[in-house]
């Protein structure tokens, strides 16, 4: 069966990125990275792909103001000519209308530092600390208008220690992201997960 072909998009370090870059790098893995997109232009994510040998496309939401649909439409004219099947954000900072995610059902894919449904939006690691939870993690879900509310794919928990600070928290956050983003990417290149009409 042909790889699929994934665009990510990002807006700043791009850890997760490279998690994917590397999974994919396995010619046997199901999906394979040609673009990287992301809506700021000094995103460290985008050296690491050029690094990679990997298309890199810099669509700047400034320009656009407050129209969100207008960047989204420089967005997908900067992804279409890859010929996209799945399009992975990864710490993509911005909030995507729903006319970008119906464009995308069932093929868009978000990475999110908490185990959902805990923990929606930002500064999860400082919530998670305040809230005394003793467990914490990460999920990969498919993305629906409603923020960090879509299908799960994959989750997985890591605990709470009692002298954690947010940093150290977050650290054993983000190595469970690298570890639950290629394995959510297989399932759904693989067709071995969808999500569900509606
Ligand atoms: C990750 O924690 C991701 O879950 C969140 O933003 C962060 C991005 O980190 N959405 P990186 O750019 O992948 O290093």
């Amino acid at each position: 069966m042909a790889r699929k072909r994934v665009a990510i998009l990002i807006s700043g370090r791009g850890s997760n990125m490279v998690a994917l870059i590397e999974a994919a790098r396995d010619t046997s893995y199901p999906a394979e990275i040609v673009l990287v997109a992301s809506n700021e232009p000094d995103a460290q994510g985008l050296e690491r792909a050029r690094a990679a040998g990997i298309a890199t496309a810099v669509v700047d939401h400034r320009p656009y103001g407050k129209d969100r649909q207008a960047f989204e439409h420089a967005l997908q004219a900067a992804i279409e000519p890859h010929a996209i099947d799945i399009v992975c954000l990864a710490g993509f900072m911005r909030l995507l209308t729903p006319w970008f995610i119906s464009h995308w059902d069932g093929r868009l894919i978000n990475i999110h530092p908490a185990l959902l449904p805990a923990f929606k939006g930002l500064d999860t690691h400082a919530r998670a600390l305040a809230a005394g939870a003793k467990q914490h993690g990460a999920t990969v879900h498919f993305v629906v208008p409603e923020m960090d509310s879509g299908p799960i794919i994959v989750q997985q928990a890591v605990p709470v220690l009692p002298d954690d600070t947010e940093a150290t928290l977050a650290a054993r956050v983000l190595a469970a992201e690298h570890r639950i983003y290629p394995q959510a990417l297989r399932l759904v290149a693989e067709g071995r997960t969808q999500k569900t009409a509606g």
